[in-house]
């Protein structure tokens, strides 16, 4: 059987609030992490298909931003040849692959999330046209994702979404991630996210291998033990609107992450100088208002603030006074949204 045809995805980023940091075997965590699926930020991607069902290893053709990249179409052939066992079908498609990010490339953000989360949903598409399923599957979706990088696991699934085996949410998994925001207060499901974009420098070290360097840190099981704790403390908050516990917990989380940087063999600092002058204006701001405006960081120098919606004309005035800490005055306006579109 040959049958060709299109699909196209467009999938958001997530930013974690506990993190994911530190893996074992293939691509599963060391511990669990939940995450606000983000909405501006995003990867559009289109994948033209020909399936052949006489072929027998992937083909494909990669394009980022309308031009050809070696590099991502290297790491791309990687991940495709790295799923046959669990995803055979693929070895019988032919790709043509179009993809593009909502955000400059050199901006900071880290794209694996949605490019990664945008090819596996178009993948189980072309899955669901050749074989004729009703639906597709979103664990699946996830479980592909998660081979690509970790994180896009969760960006599957709209507003929250929980990964990692853990003794508090049921359901939980190590192969995907789960959506989680039923038993959430409807303050943090329109919470925003807006991105300060202190550097946009490709990262010294990258996350593979931050996560590598997990392994011999002196403090790797202590946190692991932590992360399950944080992940209760916080569920808990955010189930009751607890806004103070969800702040103070998710800024710890950032903190931690960095120090376990830090106290890595060999040590490393991603935060930039402007990074810890915008955490002191925020904690600041925070103290002399009140307004519960939090912030939190991926792996690199960029500040993600987070608060309620209701806060923005206020949180606005203090954006306005942080621009001169950001790279061209650079602030990208997010906040948590519906998860993956098909176009
Ligand atoms: O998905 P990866 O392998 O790029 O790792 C990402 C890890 C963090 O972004 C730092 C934390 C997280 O949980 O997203």
């Amino acid at each position: 059987m040959q049958k060709s045809g299109t699909v196209s995805w467009k999938c958001p980023s997530n930013i974690a609030l506990v993190k994911y940091w530190g893996k074992f075997g293939r691509q599963y965590p060391k511990n669990p992490s939940i995450s606000f699926t983000l909405n501006a930020s995003h990867t559009i991607t289109e994948v033209q298909y020909n399936y052949d069902e006489n072929r027998s290893t992937p083909a494909l053709s990669f394009l980022f931003e309308g031009f050809s990249n070696q590099k991502f179409a290297k790491k791309i052939e990687q991940f495709l040849n790295g799923i046959v066992d669990i995803f055979p079908l693929v070895k019988n498609l032919e790709l043509n692959i179009n993809s593009r990010n909502s955000f400059p490339h050199s901006s900071g953000i880290a794209s694996s999330a949605s490019s990664m989360a945008a090819l596996a949903m178009c993948l189980v598409s072309i899955e669901k046209e050749i074989k004729g399923l009703e639906s597709i599957d979103l664990n699946k979706a996830s479980l592909i994702a998660r081979l690509g990088s970790g994180s896009a696991c969760r960006s599957v699934f709209p507003k929250i979404a929980v990964w990692g085996e853990n003794k508090i949410i049921k359901g939980s998994s190590n192969d995907y991630a789960i959506p989680y925001y039923k038993n959430i207060h409807p303050i943090f499901l329109s919470f925003r996210d807006d991105i300060l974009i202190v550097s946009h420098k490709e990262k010294s070290v990258s996350s593979r291998a931050g996560h590598a360097l997990m392994n011999d840190n002196p403090y790797a099981n202590t946190r692991f033990l932590q992360a399950n704790n944080h992940l209760d403390v916080l569920v808990n908050a955010m189930k009751d609107g607890d806004l103070d516990t969800f702040g103070m917990i998710v800024e710890k989380e950032a903190l931690t992450l960095h120090a376990l940087m830090m106290a890595s063999e060999p040590p490393y600092i991603l935060l930039e100088p402007n990074t810890i002058n915008i955490i002191r204006q925020v904690q600041k701001f925070r103290k002399n208002t009140m307004v519960p405006v939090y912030f939190t960081l991926d792996a690199g120098p960029n500040i993600h603030l987070l608060y309620p919606e209701e806060f923005s004309p206020i949180v606005n005035e203090l954006k306005a006074d942080l621009k001169k800490y950001c790279a061209d005055g650079k602030i990208i306006d997010d906040g948590v949204g519906e998860g993956p579109q098909k176009l």
